[in-house]
């Protein structure tokens, strides 16, 4: 499938420390400097959207403490090409700024939220900051974006209970609910044991508040596969990336803070395109880059290199 979405993770900085995501271990944040300009982000998108790349989403670590991150958005709204600008948050910081977002431009939001209860959010997340997310789910819906997304991770022995409660969110509020299968990524986070198949996941919700039934989706949506309970406002996805295998499905590149293109979030190879603007490189130069990765990418055969340890916090997941 020929790719025609790009992640971009605008900082590797984050107000949460998420035990499957945070490098507890040791995180050593990227120098400011090696921080991709405002300039940089918006001339490669207007690069990538001359290859056929049509949908952008925000991510971070966390992209709302990105400064001045409006007027990015504003920024990447105005280029033409672009059907879909997107944002992937913790929701922290959401509340107070849902309504310039949207006025800025952005058309969807996705929200990780690991638990609905307070306690457990807190054990998770290392912050008790549960009912600011709140406020801001509700905001986000408040002030009209396209569809509101929630992300779980669930763990083994950490937010398991949690299921009928996230998956309930979705009967209440016109919500996306999405499980989303953990994968480890380094000795630093929870190890492979913490593990659970979605398989698991859809058993707990069907058991708990009945029966799944398809529902529908657009092509240029993620590796989600989405169901409904009966008379929910909203619907229950499943985003398997362990126990499945969507390679020849996948649409996305990523775009690293610090201006490096990875053309698989499993593999360890990436290109600088950032070294190659800040060399003094001209459109040309890295319009013939960005074409090779995306051929690249064309051919998902060539990306069996493993990831050595990485972190989700640096890739935007
Ligand atoms: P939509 O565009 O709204 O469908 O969102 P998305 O799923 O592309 O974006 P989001 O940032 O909400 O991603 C949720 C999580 O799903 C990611 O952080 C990953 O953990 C997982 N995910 C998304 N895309 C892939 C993928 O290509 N492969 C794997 N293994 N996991 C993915
Ligand atoms: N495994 C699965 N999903 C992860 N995310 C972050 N780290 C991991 C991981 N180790 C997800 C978050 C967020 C998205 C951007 O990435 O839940 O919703």
């Amino acid at each position: 499938m020929a790719a025609n979405y790009l992640r971009i993770s605008v900082t590797d900085r984050c107000n949460l420390k998420c035990i499957y995501c945070h490098p507890l271990g040791g995180c050593d944040l990227i120098d400011h400097e090696k921080i991709l300009t405002f300039e940089e982000i918006r001339r490669i998108v207007r690069l990538f959207v001359k290859c056929g790349i049509r949908k952008v989403r925000l991510t971070g670590g966390e992209p709302l403490v990105r400064k001045d991150i409006v007027e990015l958005v504003r920024e990447l709204a105005g280029i033409d090409g672009i059907e879909q600008l997107a944002l992937t948050t913790n929701g922290v910081l959401l509340e107070p700024m849902a309504g310039q977002l949207k006025e800025a431009g952005l058309q969807r939001v996705n929200i990780s939220v690991d638990s609905a209860q307070r306690q457990s959010y807190k054990h998770i997340t290392g912050h008790d900051l549960l009912p600011e997310v709140t406020r801001g789910i509700h905001k986000a819906i408040e002030v009209g974006f396209k569809t509101v997304k929630i992300n779980a991770v669930i763990l083994k022995g950490i937010n398991e209970s949690e299921i009928p409660a996230l998956a309930r969110m979705s009967t209440d509020m016109p919500l996306a609910v999405r499980f989303i299968e953990y994968c480890p990524t380094s000795k630093y986070t929870k190890p492979a044991s913490a593990f659970i198949p979605n398989s698991e996941v859809r058993k707990v919700i069907e058991r708990e508040l009945g029966p799944l039934s398809p529902a529908l989706v657009r092509n240029i949506d993620g590796p989600a596969l989405n169901f409904k309970l009966k008379d929910s406002a909203g619907t229950i996805g499943f985003i398997s990336g362990r126990s499945s295998i969507f390679c020849r499905n996948c649409n996305r590149l990523r775009l690293t803070s610090d201006g490096k293109v990875s053309p698989c979030l499993y593999s360890a190879h990436s290109y600088d395109v950032k070294g190659l603007i800040r060399a003094g490189a001209g459109d040309r130069v890295v319009l013939d880059l960005l074409k090779k990765i995306l051929d690249e990418k064309s051919d998902f055969t060539k990306l069996n290199s493993p990831a050595p340890d990485f972190s989700m916090q640096n890739i935007g997941g």
